[in-house]
């Protein structure tokens, strides 16, 4: 059964949503309308997807003239809420993207909004439907590595994505802990079972930022060709594989960029679990955008996102003494972005639009728990202690951090 949706943010994400919907779903899910305010974008998007697409100036216009099946919200981060709101009469399934918003009081906002929400609320967690995390979690589950003491997650990239993007200022995306992190957060707790309950970080900013205009960009910088962290590439997002635009290219060292670049934070969950997790953005390393490793009383999974060097996800299992067999599972991700998650993401969607399926698999409260955490390690960054994130959630959600949705 053919579903129309609506987009709101026709960029980078929301092009390319579209396109791969529609192809993973052969045709099932197809572009009702869209509202995007920029007319490049529209343009690189109407590109992208070869169709003109529908345009309204607002979701009030998009709602009532395309009537859509579904909603899909991928506008930047701080607009998240905003646009939110705007569809409270709206009963067919919304499809978010993360981060939920920036700040702590719009994330709230947005748990608060989808508890009252008549419509289900599903969030673009992706990294849960990639092959490799679901393949990863039954091996947890079926008791491979025994009981789940410990992990360790890093995160390897370069500027590109992020410091050239509004998400280089804390006031536009949030901050790494929110904006990327996000989803290494919310895969911990997804393959560990556990909660979170305190966290303690490190945070630094220690190569980007500076004294440059705000709206300076590489293209038109006199220093182009003497700044390492210029952006040179400008090729058509067409031709990569990247889930952002490289064409984006605002200075990394402009007077608004706030946004730490090298963190590092301990965690502490429920049942005796605890973990780390760390990040950084000018140390980019082939292979290693994102490693994850899980140890547990019987073994460990040692999980390369993106192994060297074709971009392939491999998970190793080496039993406790090594006595046993150790395993090797390879995923090839097939040119999609995302671990090759998003299909699965379209088809579930899909399936909620048409009422095949009544829940969502990846909720806001799951969103709410791992963005939680990263507000609290940012709380924990400038108070130089471990904060529980019951210090920073408020009472009416406290529920959440012992499994309540
Ligand atoms: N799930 C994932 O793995 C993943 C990956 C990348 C990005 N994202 C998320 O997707 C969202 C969009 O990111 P992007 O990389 O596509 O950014 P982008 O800047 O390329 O696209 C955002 C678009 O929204 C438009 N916009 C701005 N204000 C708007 C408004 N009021 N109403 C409607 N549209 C508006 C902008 O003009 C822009 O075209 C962000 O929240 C980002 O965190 C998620």
């Amino acid at each position: 059964m053919e579903k129309r949706i609506g987009i709101i943010g026709f960029g980078e994400m929301g092009k390319r949503h579209a396109l791969e919907f529609r192809e993973a779903t052969c045709g099932m899910i197809s572009v009702a309308g869209v509202v995007e305010p920029d007319d490049l974008k529209y343009q690189q998007g109407c590109e992208w997807n070869q169709f003109q697409v529908p345009r309204f100036k607002t979701i009030a216009e998009l709602l009532e003239q395309a009537k859509p099946d579904g909603i899909l919200i991928a506008s930047p981060n701080f607009m998240h809420y905003e646009n939110l709101r705007e569809l409270k009469d709206f009963s067919n399934p919304i499809l978010l993207e993360k981060p939920l918003d920036t700040t702590l009081e719009n994330i709230v906002r947005i748990v608060r909004f989808a508890r009252e929400h008549k419509g289900i609320i599903l969030v673009d967690h992706v990294m849960r439907y990639a092959p490799i995390m679901q393949e990863a979690k039954r091996m947890i589950e079926e008791g491979k590595i025994g009981k789940v003491c410990s992990f360790e997650f890093t995160q390897r990239m370069d500027a590109g994505a992020m410091y050239h993007t509004f998400r280089r200022s804390i006031a536009k995306g949030g901050g790494h802990m929110i904006e990327k992190a996000t989803h290494d957060l919310d895969v911990a707790l997804f393959l560990t079972g556990a909660m979170p309950e305190s966290v303690v970080m490190i945070s630094r900013r220690q190569l980007y930022g500076g004294t440059r205009p705000d709206d300076l960009c590489c293209s038109g910088c006199p220093d182009i060709l003497k700044c390492s962290s210029a952006n040179l590439s400008h090729r058509s997002a067409a031709d990569n594989f990247k889930d952002i635009d490289v064409t984006n290219d605002l200075c990394v060292f402009a007077k608004e960029v706030d946004v730490p670049d090298n963190e590092s934070c301990l965690i502490q969950c429920s049942g005796g679990i605890f973990g780390s997790y760390s990040h950084n953005y000018f140390s980019r390393q082939s292979g290693r955008s994102r490693t994850y490793e899980i140890i547990g009383t019987e073994g460990a999974l040692f999980i390369e996102m993106a192994a060297a060097p074709d971009f392939q996800g491999v998970i190793h299992y080496y039993p406790r003494n090594l006595e046993g067999k150790t395993d090797i599972r390879k995923y090839h991700y097939f040119g999609k972005i995302h671990y090759n998650g998003g299909p699965y993401l379209a088809r579930h969607f899909h399936s909620l639009m048409t009422g095949a399926e009544t829940q969502p698999y990846t909720t806001v409260a799951q969103a709410f728990l791992a963005e939680a955490l990263g507000l609290a390690a940012m709380e924990s960054a400038k108070a130089g202690r471990f904060v529980p994130l019951a210090e920073i959630v408020p009472d009416d959600l406290k529920d959440i951090l012992n499994g309540g949705k």
